[in-house]
């Protein structure tokens, strides 16, 4: 089996699914081409038959980016996937992903429809879809709540009928990662004719486990994983793309799955999506959030001070985030303190220095943000009562 992961972007379009996050062709094509820069294997740039414009976008994008296969969503009928296909047939590297329900609870309650009807729509659309394009891609939706024989079943025939790639969706982010990790090795040990198809996962995160059960579900022989920048998607989203992909490059000694991805570039992208959607980045997201590598603590920031391996996993240059940054906070120690003022290049002798803590602590307590003024402030009042030399010795207010 092949020992590396391959990473669909869908950020263009489960994640401009996002209430609020709607983006035209140009925004669109720019992201894309970040996306090429970023290493992703997959682009999926859209939904063509819901708009005229979301048509132009996927066309633009499979014309003008290189490298990432292009692909864009159809339902399970002829004039979404002839849709599909006139917008990628023009790319390098093209495939039609079509989706049909699985689950009985969608069977029943949003198709109207029963078992036998829709696996015989599934076939006859990937072997018309696969008359039009070599690679075909079928998501079973809502495969994490259907009857794991009925999707065994469906998966070998859609395979059969010639779809290159079998997506298994967790549509309603309802799994618990043993069990979605399970699921894909029993798909494994139940399909027949799997080896002849990828197996790609598609989590979301209604319960926060969408990247939890997309790296159960590498972990159990899936080698595809549909993901986002920054999580966005559908409801509460889908896996965020730089938790898997850091998850599997922080841990890749023990898991051995590389992914193709230029890690470097993931900040910067992960804020032009932002940017473009309207949607920001919490400050406490995991790889990519502004306090991701921000230590706020004394007892944190002392250790970090002494090495950075005692609080860092990650080192924030890897996800293009710059430095490591001490904060300084009513929690703060003596030496993040010191080592904040020599950074502005303060170095104060200790009555100076014992002073200016107390005050620091002070100020601290009432005041959420200490600024860099702040700190020169409590420096020149310390200076007022404990003269002493400027310049040389480095002592006291450096301009
Ligand atoms: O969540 C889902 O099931 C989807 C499919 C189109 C893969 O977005
Ligand atoms: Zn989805």
């Amino acid at each position: 089996m092949e020992q590396r992961v391959y990473i669909f972007d869908t950020t263009l379009r489960d994640g401009e699914q996002s209430p609020g996050a709607s983006l035209n062709s140009d925004q669109k094509l720019a992201i894309a081409w970040q996306l090429a820069r970023l290493g992703v294997d997959v682009i999926e740039a859209g939904f063509p038959l819901s708009s005229p414009g979301d048509f132009e976008a996927v066309q633009r994008i499979a014309r003008q980016v290189e490298g990432p296969m292009i692909t864009a969503l159809a339902r399970a009928a002829r004039p979404d996937i002839d849709s599909v296909w006139q917008a990628v047939r023009d790319a390098e590297r093209k495939q039609i992903h079509m989706v049909l329900s699985v689950s009985d609870i969608h069977i029943e309650r949003k198709l109207r429809s029963n078992r036998r009807d829709v696996l015989r729509r599934g076939v006859e659309a990937v072997a018309y879809a696969r008359s039009l394009c070599d690679q075909v891609e079928y998501s079973p939706e809502d495969a994490g709540r259907a009857d794991p024989d009925y999707l065994y079943e469906t998966l070998e025939a859609v395979i059969e009928a010639g779809a290159t790639v079998v997506n298994i969706p967790d549509t309603t982010g309802y799994t618990l990662p043993n069990e979605f990790g399970a699921l894909i090795a029993s798909i494994r040990a139940n399909v027949p004719n799997i080896d002849r198809a990828l197996i790609s996962v598609h989590c979301h995160n209604d319960l926060g486990l969408s990247t939890a059960n997309s790296v159960a579900a590498v972990l159990n022989g899936a080698r595809r994983v549909e993901c986002t920048i920054n999580g966005i998607g559908e409801r509460a989203g889908n896996a965020s793309l730089e938790e898997v992909v850091m998850i599997l490059r922080t841990r890749e000694k023990s898991l051995g799955l590389p992914t193709g991805i230029d890690t470097t570039r993931l900040a910067e992208v992960s804020a032009l999506v932002a940017r473009e959607t309207g949607i920001p980045v919490q400050p406490n997201k995991a790889v990519i959030g502004a306090n991701a590598f921000a230590h706020a603590s004394g007892i944190h920031q002392d250790g970090v001070l002494k090495d950075k391996l005692n609080y860092e996993i990650m080192r924030p240059e890897e996800v293009g985030m710059g430095e490591s940054r001490i904060v300084l906070s009513p929690r703060s120690g003596r030496h993040a303190f010191q080592f904040r003022l020599a950074e502005l290049g303060y170095h104060l002798p200790e009555a100076a220095f014992a002073r200016a803590w107390e005050e620091f602590l002070d100020l601290a307590d009432r005041k959420k943000d200490i600024l860099d003024r702040d700190l020169e402030e409590i420096v020149q009042s310390t200076q007022a009562l404990f003269p002493h030399p400027l310049g040389e010795g480095r002592v006291g207010v450096v301009a």
